[in-house]
């Protein structure tokens, strides 16, 4: 068992992304990472800290470690990723779970070698939380989740500062890696096997490495050879440009799909948010797109019962929803964070409000989805095979090019290939199909 590690990965793709990083530092190492926590000699926890349930579930599985660290003293656990970049989360962690041998943030993942080396020979807790990243780190081995797919990040951090998000203080200020690495990275994962790249931000639409647009960004990746799809998120609406919409009508490339986090339908609301767009713009945009690529498919995040959030609002937000018609939705209940200017606003809604909300909400997006996957019955889609299907491992599953799941009877050979698929039956979530040959 010794040099074995075991991940727990809470929250966005970014997060999973470090845990991909983390994983392939320690393996350069020697550590070999082990599917179940009770093998692994040293435990990682990576935290999220958008919501309060992740708050939760991650001092929930802390919890449960403490009888086994008790019992076996060379067991290492180790916490890092965003819950770590606020001081009264590392405050409470010093106060109420001394056992807990290394805490580190988001912005020093590369050390983690160095810290657990450290941590060994001094046999002593170490916390070492940067305020902010001081240079991007190049370089850095990734081991992946998926062979045919891989998740890259075009820039760091956020100055949006949205009164509801803890993101800016917890990834930073935006920084933006430099076009050639990028490119580096993603001609290296193309010749490793990689069909699908997966560009990573807060907001990609505000990246400018080495002085290029995003929209340029993509251009360039449309070039690189082996790559077969680029998708990015996430988008926000104030940076969305026309030479976006643009990319997608010239880089055969580009799946025919957008992330568009509109959070709330009310303009009144979007500007306590401070989300800098308003209602009528972003269904311009919706419109923009649409006009200029009708296949493509969108996907929202919205926000139920941000404070002062009237029974009026919420009902904008659903005519929004009705209105564009997303393919999906993440919908969220409004949590407060500590530390945000939101956490200070009057007029915060009572739980039971913003459930019903919520619930009116989830009723209407779920149909929305079904509806439009309904609409996909008897067509042929190109579906890039990801592995075997989640629910049946004797199936297969993979995704269109507009980001609907599909799944499949194939045999696993077929694994990271683009295939035909018919779609014979379609739910709220994802659809069935039968390869053509
Ligand atoms: N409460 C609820 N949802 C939130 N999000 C971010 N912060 C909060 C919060 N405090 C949601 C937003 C964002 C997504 C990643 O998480 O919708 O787009
Ligand atoms: Fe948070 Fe807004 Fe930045 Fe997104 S754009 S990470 S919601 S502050």
């Amino acid at each position: 068992m010794t040099n074995t590690f075991h991940i727990t990965t809470f929250g966005c793709q970014m997060n999973e992304h470090d845990s991909e990083i983390i994983a392939g530092l320690l393996e350069e190492r020697g550590f070999s990472q082990v599917g179940e926590r009770k093998n692994a000699s040293v435990e990682i926890i990576n935290t999220c800290s958008v919501r309060d349930n992740a708050d939760k579930r991650f001092f929930g599985t802390l919890g449960q470690l403490k009888k086994r660290k008790e019992q076996e003293d060379d067991f290492i656990v180790c916490v890092c990723g965003c819950m770590m970049q606020q001081q009264h989360v590392v405050d409470t962690i010093k106060a109420k779970y001394p056992w807990v041998d290394i805490v580190f943030g988001t912005h020093n993942i590369k050390d983690i070698p160095a810290l657990l080396e450290k941590a060994a020979a001094e046999k002593r807790k170490i916390v070492d939380v940067l305020p902010d990243m001081e240079e991007i780190a190049e370089d850095l081995p990734a081991k992946r989740l998926y062979k045919h797919k891989a998740l890259v990040n075009i820039m760091y951090g956020c100055n949006n500062f949205c009164t509801y998000c803890i993101v800016p203080y917890t990834r930073g200020r935006e920084k933006s890696r430099d076009p050639e690495h990028v490119l580096e990275e993603i001609r290296f994962l193309a010749e490793d096997g990689v069909k699908e790249v997966m560009l990573l931000g807060q907001n990609v639409n505000s990246y400018k490495g080495g002085g290029i647009t995003f929209a340029d960004l993509l251009r360039r990746v449309n070039e690189v050879p082996g790559i077969e799809r680029i998708r990015f998120m996430t988008s926000h609406p104030k940076d969305l440009s026309d030479d976006l919409i643009k990319v997608f009508t010239e880089c055969e490339k580009v799946c025919k799909n957008i992330h568009l986090p509109v959070q709330a339908g009310s303009n009144a609301v979007l500007k306590r948010m401070n989300r800098v767009y308003n209602r009528e713009r972003y269904l311009e945009l919706v419109r923009k797109l649409r006009d200029a690529v009708p296949e493509i498919t969108m996907s929202t995040d919205i926000i139920v019962g941000f404070p002062g959030e009237t029974e009026e609002d919420f009902q904008q937000t659903l005519d929004l929803v009705e209105e564009v018609r997303y393919d999906s939705a993440f919908t969220f209940l409004y949590s407060i964070r500590k530390g945000t200017p939101a956490e200070k606003f009057a007029d915060q809604i009572p739980e039971p409000v913003k459930h019903e909300r919520f619930d009116r909400l989830v009723e209407a997006v779920n149909r929305i989805s079904e509806e439009k996957n309904a609409l996909y019955l008897g067509r042929v889609e190109p579906v890039l095979v990801e592995g075997p299907s989640k629910n049946d491992r004797h199936m297969l599953a993979g995704r269109t090019d507009g980001f609907k799941l599909v799944n499949f009877a194939g045999d696993p050979s077929l694994i990271g290939q683009t295939v035909p698929v018919r779609i014979t039956e379609t739910k709220t979530f994802s659809l069935l199909g039968e390869i053509i040959r």
